[in-house]
């Protein structure tokens, strides 16, 4: 059997998600109470793959080791690289060379989710002997991404990156299949205008050099979470699709409704609480409502408010918040009411976003 290795790129600057992204990598923002790129390691464990590396950026790289360790408590054998500044996704790839040896191997973003896993890809990109393997997903507004570029007859020619006018609807997916062979090409790059190596141009090589390059288009969902918003629809649909019921922690005088987790420790006192939600280990919810599509990380308190839609980090505390709704809520963050009707009072990080 062809053995396969995994990279998951754990770096970037996610200059979109301060102030989260000055304390942690965007990668461990939680959904559904699980870092994004968890659900990266367990698709490549999924699909068979034990040999992983992760490559680290800039921001609190210890933070990753820390939580992932030798990779024993998922099963699988992580390696980690160091990438620092982000140099481009084919930059950090270009890292990986010693790592790869003579194996195929597929590069997953950690901050991208897909419905239903890579396992059927890495099957066809083995099967069909390709030099290159890509994941394409229709999208409403191509012009973030790179975007496939196919000829009359559909053969693919081209990758565009950001382009203004598209040339298709077709994003490229944070997922890429290669053969060792690309690392000759990621040393014949140059930076593009933003000074990154780009993986669209590696890729872009391969095919104008008559490189075995091949594409799927991928079912279900896909979502590449750059953005706060992002992360929120990625926590909607994780909790709808994936969480059940299961009671651990402690429910007194309460209504607790639907799909909802509460886990070990929790107390969960005269309030109400609508699935799907899950409230991490050691929360204490008193005297609230907690609606649909919350996601409420471990050691967290809510009090004698009403939180919907939210994903809420450890640690935080909430407090006579009548509607928080649609929010991000940091680490060992605090919202609470105060008495003075009218008046504001903020203390609040660098880059932070307030809506009132
Ligand atoms: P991006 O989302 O394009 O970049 P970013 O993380 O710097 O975010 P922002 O635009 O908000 O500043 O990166 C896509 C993925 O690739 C993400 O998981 C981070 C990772 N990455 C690296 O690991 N190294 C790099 O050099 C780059 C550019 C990205």
């Amino acid at each position: 059997m062809v053995l396969v290795k995994g990279i998951i790129l754990h770096g970037g600057a996610g200059t979109r998600l301060r102030p989260l992204t000055f304390t942690g990598p965007k990668q461990l923002i939680p959904v559904a109470n699980k870092p994004i790129s968890q659900y990266v390691l367990e698709d490549l464990r999924g699909s068979g793959i034990r040999d992983v590396a992760i490559v680290l950026g800039e921001t609190c790289p210890e933070m990753v080791k820390e939580y992932y360790g030798d990779g024993s408590r998922f099963d699988v054998k992580i390696a980690y690289i160091y990438q620092g500044k982000p140099l481009g996704i084919a930059h950090a790839v270009g890292l990986c060379r010693d790592f790869v040896g003579e194996d195929s191997f597929v590069v997953y973003l950690g901050d991208n989710m897909l419905q239903n896993g890579i396992k059927e890809y890495v099957v066809k990109s083995l099967d069909g002997g390709y030099d290159a393997y890509i994941l394409f997903k229709e999208v409403e507004d191509p012009t973030r991404f790179g975007v496939a570029k196919f000829d009359e007859n559909g053969r693919l020619v081209g990758l565009v990156e950001k382009p203004k006018t598209p040339p298709s609807k077709y994003a490229l997916v944070g997922v890429y299949f290669f053969k060792p062979v690309v690392f000759d090409i990621i040393r014949e790059l140059k930076p593009s205008w933003r000074g990154e190596l780009e993986i669209t141009d590696a890729i872009q090589l391969m095919i104008d050099r008559g490189y075995k390059v091949g594409y799927s288009l991928v079912d279900g969902w896909w979502l590449d979470t750059g953005k706060k918003d992002d992360i929120l629809y990625a926590n909607m649909l994780v909790l709808d699709e994936r969480v059940q019921r299961e009671i651990r922690g402690e429910v007194l005088d309460s209504k607790v409704e639907g799909r909802v987790f509460v886990d070990e420790g929790a107390k969960v006192v005269n309030s109400v609480v609508r699935g799907p939600a899950v409230i991490g280990r050691s929360c204490l919810i008193e005297g609230s409502f907690i609606g649909p599509y919350t996601s409420i990380g471990n050691g967290s308190k809510i009090f004698k408010s009403s939180v919907e839609n939210c994903v809420i980090l450890e640690n935080a505390c909430i407090e006579g918040v009548s509607r928080l709704e649609d929010s991000l809520i940091g680490r060992n963050a605090k919202v609470s009411r105060n008495e003075r009707s009218g008046v504001i009072r903020l203390n609040i990080g660098d880059y932070s976003t307030v809506e009132i």
